[in-house]
């Protein structure tokens, strides 16, 4: 995910399009017609706001496979069934997916493969971009910090948590419970020490596709990790997350993903898509989740995707 491909698909830092909430449509517009501090931070990529629905974008993947749609891909890649009709329709060319992912376990078993394969520490976690980690942790801290009046303190989980790099210095000292999520041994294992913390209480070793909860959460804190699950898995996660707050009216969902301008990008070396930011709005707004802030990560090398930070509610809780 934070492979060379990041070096074929340069973000555009053009200008920055703000889209003012003037005629609420969207759960996103109506929160912040409901008096969300949103001050103008919402922005779209590059002004270059695609009139498509996100399930009709075209995306590529590191083969040079292209995608009518992602729904597509999900199909031709992990559907080997579904996959067959396609190719007799000739929707996809006979047998002729390069580097096909086969199905579902492969799709996830080559994720373990691949970070149980990469250094345990920060500088592995970020791809080779550890000098990086000062500026994330900031500009998370800063973001958080944002709704320190509205979040409880008492438990938040980490998703996709690594080595533990953003449980120690982004959650940690803000709540007195951590959990951490990771389906990889070689990550997790290096956190448990790494963390140096009796406070992080649970060290779960599965992937958020086959996560079950077993305590409420105050912030649930998912970065460089739904890249790895396909859209009925987190979708289905989303749901569960939104079953497992401690208060639906307070607590909240962070997302720190990178995202592509306006298609999607499979990377098949470690089995991940970058999606666009629509395509996270839908799967968001389906989830029973409402954006309430949304801003790109600043200051990070101009070689890597962009980063979407979101900040999510419960829409319409109960
Ligand atoms: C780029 S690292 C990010 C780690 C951490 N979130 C951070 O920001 O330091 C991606 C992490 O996601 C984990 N991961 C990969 N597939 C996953 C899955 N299906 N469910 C949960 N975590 C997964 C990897 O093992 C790896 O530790």
């Amino acid at each position: 995910m934070f492979s060379f491909h990041s070096f074929i698909f340069p973000t555009h830092y053009g200008v920055l399009g703000f889209w003012g909430p003037q005629n609420p449509k969207t759960p996103t517009d109506q929160a912040i017609a409901r008096g969300y501090n949103i001050q103008n931070m919402i922005t779209r990529s590059s002004g270059k706001v695609s009139k498509l629905k996100s399930k009709e974008q075209r995306g590529e993947d590191t083969f040079g496979n292209q995608y009518q749609s992602i729904d597509q891909m999900w199909k031709s890649e992990l559907k080997p069934e579904e996959a067959k009709m396609m190719e007799a329709a000739g929707i996809i060319p006979e047998g002729g997916i390069k580097g096909r992912v086969g199905d579902e376990k492969q799709w996830y078993k080559k994720q373990i493969e691949y970070w149980d394969s990469q250094e345990a520490s920060i500088n592995g976690v970020l791809g080779g971009y550890g000098h990086v980690h000062h500026t994330d942790i900031d500009t998370s801290s800063g973001f958080l910090n944002h709704f320190k009046d509205r979040i409880g303190t008492g438990r938040a989980l980490d998703c996709g948590a690594g080595m533990g790099r953003v449980t120690k210095h982004l959650l940690l000292p803000r709540f007195a419970k951590v959990d951490m999520v990771e389906p990889s041994k070689v990550q997790i294992d290096k956190g448990r020490i790494y963390v140096e913390s009796e406070n992080v209480e649970n060290f779960y070793m599965v992937g958020l596709q086959e996560f079950e909860f077993q305590h409420k959460y105050d912030v649930v804190w998912v970065q460089w990790v739904l890249c790895y699950l396909t859209d009925a898995d987190l979708l289905v996660f989303l749901k569960k997350c939104r079953a497992n707050l401690v208060d639906q009216k307070k607590s909240m969902l962070f997302v720190k993903e990178n995202v592509h301008d306006t298609s999607f990008y499979v990377d098949k070396d470690d089995n991940s898509v970058v999606r666009c930011d629509k395509m996270f709005e839908e799967l968001f707004e389906q989830g029973g989740f409402t954006v309430v802030k949304h801003i790109y990560q600043p200051g990070f090398p101009k070689d890597l995707y962009r980063i979407s930070l979101f900040a999510l509610v419960v829409t319409n809780p109960e």
